[in-house]
């Protein structure tokens, strides 16, 4: 990276002056580079959160938070919801260009070709409590890939970073799936190639021995579109421990593991199970007549009540996939003769009041893509317990495309922050009679 200006930082406590490169990316704010601070000083810099901080450079996904703007690869999210499916979104976001029509076939095969897990992973999901929690079945067995496909895991080598991507792309449907049929008592379903890779995670999920399953053509495509919404989003906390786990040269079924663990967290992924039980919840108490009473709990610090859904650590405008998504719920919701759902009608009320409210205008709280994702997911049958294992579905692309520019990186260090320690000084240690 090339620097046209600088940054001087100066002390009061006469540590002499330190000059700081700072360089310019494609679009969005410069970066300071901080990386001789501590050898110049032995002073750290102290970011908890990471608010302030750039951890890398990435040629892969931007989002312009003021202007509630997602890009993929350059493309805009909307014009790729409108012309891609997600194994093209998927080619995007790993080979950094759009296919040309053999290339996305060739892309296909290959993904088809790998979407079968091992036999002996079916034992596997025996082990497990028929209602544990999907998301732990999916830690477990994303995790346990490397002990069926250890012949990809030498990350210094491109071909085997290729194939561990489509194995994982193309394995954590059907693991998904085995996950969810484990939970109702039903048999496996194998994934079949004839079907797209939405309507394969369909019928792996809903699809019985019984009875042939035809998926429905405009859920499928909702399903898509969830897909593509969520499949990548720069630096949030799950692709930031993929990064992290990827530094120390874990391989890429461990380092997916771990994002997918970070991801069930409410305030990340799990925040659209969270949002669709807050708008159960609402619905049991009176509904709609009960919104404002909620939203002055929300208002209430000591209420600890959050409105799931809303805000984002980037997003100061509305999140760009809350609007698509709001629209493919409005579409699946009317193709199956829903439209007066009344947790739909729960949430677009609950929106508009918060909307209008200066607690959530004054700190930019807006829809995010967990708002609406849990209603549209609810309407095609999907359980709530499943929703953020979709969304791992749909990010496993963004997760791996993300480790592989790390892996790739010639310069590519371990990443070891430091702290600001406020413990105890180093102190007489007394043996246990005398305490
Ligand atoms: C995802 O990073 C990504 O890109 C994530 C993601 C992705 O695609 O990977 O976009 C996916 O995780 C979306 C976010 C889903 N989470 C939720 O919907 C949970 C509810 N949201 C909040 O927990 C919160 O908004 C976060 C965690 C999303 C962002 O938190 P920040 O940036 O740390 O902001 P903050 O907690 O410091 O909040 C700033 C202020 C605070 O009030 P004050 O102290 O200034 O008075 O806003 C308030 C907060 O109390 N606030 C909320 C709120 N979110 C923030 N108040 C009520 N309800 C909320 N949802």
């Amino acid at each position: 990276m090339k620097s046209e200006h600088k940054a001087t930082l100066s002390f009061s406590d006469g540590s002499p002056s330190v000059e700081m490169p700072i360089y310019k990316g494609t679009v969005g704010p410069d970066v300071i580079d901080i990386r001789k601070i501590y050898g110049q000083t032995g002073k750290f810099t102290f970011d908890p959160g990471f608010m302030s901080t750039a951890a890398c450079e990435s040629k892969i996904t931007y989002i312009d938070g003021d202007k509630g703007e997602l890009v993929y690869r350059g493309y805009p999210i909307e014009i790729l919801a409108a012309n891609c499916d997600h194994l093209e979104v998927c080619y995007l976001l790993l080979y950094g260009e759009l296919p040309t029509a053999a290339q996305r076939e060739r892309f296909e095969e290959s993904v088809k070709g790998h979407s079968m897990v091992h036999e002996q992973m079916h034992f596997f999901l025996r082990g497990f409590r028929r209602d544990a929690h999907p998301m732990a079945v999916l830690v477990a067995v994303i995790g346990a890939l490397a002990a069926f496909y250890h012949d990809s895991l030498d990350i210094d080598d491109p071909e085997s970073r290729r194939i561990s991507a489509v194995r994982v792309i193309a394995k954590i449907p059907t693991l998904m799936a085995m996950a969810y049929k484990y939970s109702v008592g039903q048999p496996f379903r194998y994934p079949q190639k004839n079907l797209s890779f939405a309507a394969n995670i369909m019928q792996m999920m809903f699809g019985m021995p019984t009875e042939p399953y035809e998926p429905n053509e405009v859920l499928v495509r909702a399903l898509d579109r969830i897909l593509i919404l969520h499949a990548d989003h720069e630096q949030n906390a799950s692709t930031s421990t993929v990064r992290l786990a990827g530094s120390s040269g874990a391989n890429p079924f461990a380092c997916i593991s771990a994002g997918i663990s970070t991801l069930w967290g409410p305030a990340h992924g799990g925040a659209n199970e969270a949002c669709l039980v807050m708008l159960q919840n609402l619905q049991k108490q009176g509904g709609v007549s009960k919104i404002g009473e909620f939203i002055t709990k929300v208002k209430d610090k000591d209420s600890g009540v959050k409105l799931m859904g809303f805000g984002h650590r980037v997003y100061k405008n509305y999140d760009p996939r809350a609007k698509l998504m709001r629209e493919t719920c409005h579409e699946v919701l009317t193709e199956l003769g829903l439209h007066d759902d009344p947790l739909f009608a729960i949430a677009m009320k609950l929106e508009q009041i918060a909307l209008e409210d200066d607690y959530f205008v004054s700190r930019k709280l807006y829809p995010n893509v967990d708002y609406y994702s849990g209603i549209v997911q609810k309407a095609m049958g999907i359980p709530v317990s499943m929703f953020t294992c979709m969304f791992a579905v749909s990010r496993t692309v963004g997760w791996i495309s993300q480790w592989n520019e790390m892996i790739s990186e010639p310069d590519q260090k371990i990443g070891r922050p430091r702290q600001l320690y406020t413990g105890y000084p180093t102190r007489e240690f007394i043996p246990v009679k005398k305490r």
